[in-house]
């Protein structure tokens, strides 16, 4: 089957009660992974690309490459999404490259880094949305900035000073229209999110509910949700990498977000975390090595084992048969009809 939309996909995890992880890729071997991991699980899938990545990848590779996942993996509902689009430009030249679902963050400017005006925001994402919903791909919006800066996206604050505002938010969707709403509730970018196990105080799990009470209907993104698994961090240091000490999301609040509306999980550094850890293993293991192969398979099985236990925990594994998925025409058409084009 062709890359589907994420709208459908979101939907069908809301009536089912799960959420669907969205896990970054920059290359062939984590796009093998999570397709491998997918089919394992039979769970329904979100691969996003950064603008990072879609520079890395030269935007056509990746492609390309997602057109072969469709091939080689018919079985699994697929979406290639644009995370943290920068501006209209950015998310329109997605669209035009094939991608079924685009993030355009206006909750910060174009540079990425210094947060914007609420009109500013609105007016973006409605461009956006007009463009995107004629050809009936997928609009995720933010609300709130996140924290951290390490990969180039987010505000570079403590997470804690841009939280999204309730009220804000119904306003936003109410006037943009987006399929998907990534809120800020203390979560940040990055390995380092927290110094010590997120507390009611820097994770702001109430906030998510409340948000969720107000706008019942719409699909929230929580985004820096790696859990930084203490395993991970200790398989780098033990094969002499340099993490300090750090802690991640829970899995146990991921779930409870789950529960209470968010239905996208964003994960990408639990991967990072994973193929190093496995490369530095086979190179502190095995320095006689040289045919990239000898790591990179163990790298890419690491991020698979990750990946399938995200799966799992989050609820998409054995959904991925659930439904026929339906064209990005006629998802254009159901959002021209009535606005809600839920795959009821
Ligand atoms: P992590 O750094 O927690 O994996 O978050 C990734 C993310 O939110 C991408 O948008």
């Amino acid at each position: 089957m062709p890359l589907v939309s994420m709208r459908q996909l979101l939907d069908e995890a809301a009536r089912g009660g799960y959420g669907v992880g969205a896990f970054n890729v920059n290359n062939m071997e984590q796009i093998q992974a999570i397709m491998e991991a997918a089919r394992e699980t039979k769970s329904p899938v979100i691969v996003q690309a950064s603008r990072g990545a879609r520079s890395y990848c030269q935007d056509r590779f990746l492609y390309h490459l997602m057109l072969a996942a469709t091939e080689l993996y018919p079985e699994i509902p697929t979406v290639l999404h644009l995370d943290h689009g920068n501006s209209v430009e950015t998310c329109k030249s997605a669209i035009a490259m094939g991608f079924t679902s685009v993030m355009m963050d206006g909750s910060l400017m174009p540079d990425g880094k210094t947060p914007s005006t609420f009109e500013y925001n609105v007016k973006a994402t409605r461009e956006v949305v007009e463009t995107a919903h004629a050809k009936g791909i997928t609009v995720e919006g933010e609300i709130g900035c996140l924290g951290g800066i390490e990969d180039g996206h987010g505000a570079g604050l403590d997470g804690l000073s841009h939280l999204t505002d309730p009220e804000q938010a119904v306003e936003f969707v109410r006037q943009t229209q987006v399929d998907a709403l990534a809120i800020a509730i203390g979560t940040s970018h990055g390995a380092y999110k927290f110094t010590q196990k997120p507390t009611g105080e820097t994770l702001k799990m109430d906030r998510l509910i409340e948000i969720h009470k107000r706008l019942p209907n719409t699909h929230l993104v929580m985004h820096g949700s790696s859990s930084v698994p203490k395993e991970l961090q200790d398989i780098i240091n033990q094969y002499g990498g340099k993490l300090r000490p750090t802690w991640g999301v829970p899995v146990e609040e991921i779930q409870l977000g789950i529960k209470n509306g968010v239905r996208k999980v964003n994960v990408d550094t639990d991967n990072r975390l994973a193929m190093t850890g496995a490369i530095r293993k086979v190179f502190a293991e095995k320095p006689e090595e040289f045919d990239p192969r000898s790591y990179l398979k163990p790298a890419r099985d690491a991020m698979k084992k990750v990946v399938a236990q995200r799966m799992t925990q989050f609820g998409q594994a054995g959904h991925a048969g659930d439904y026929a998925p339906l064209s990005l025409e006629e998802m254009a058409k159901r959002y021209q009809g009535n606005g809600k084009p839920l795959a009821a």
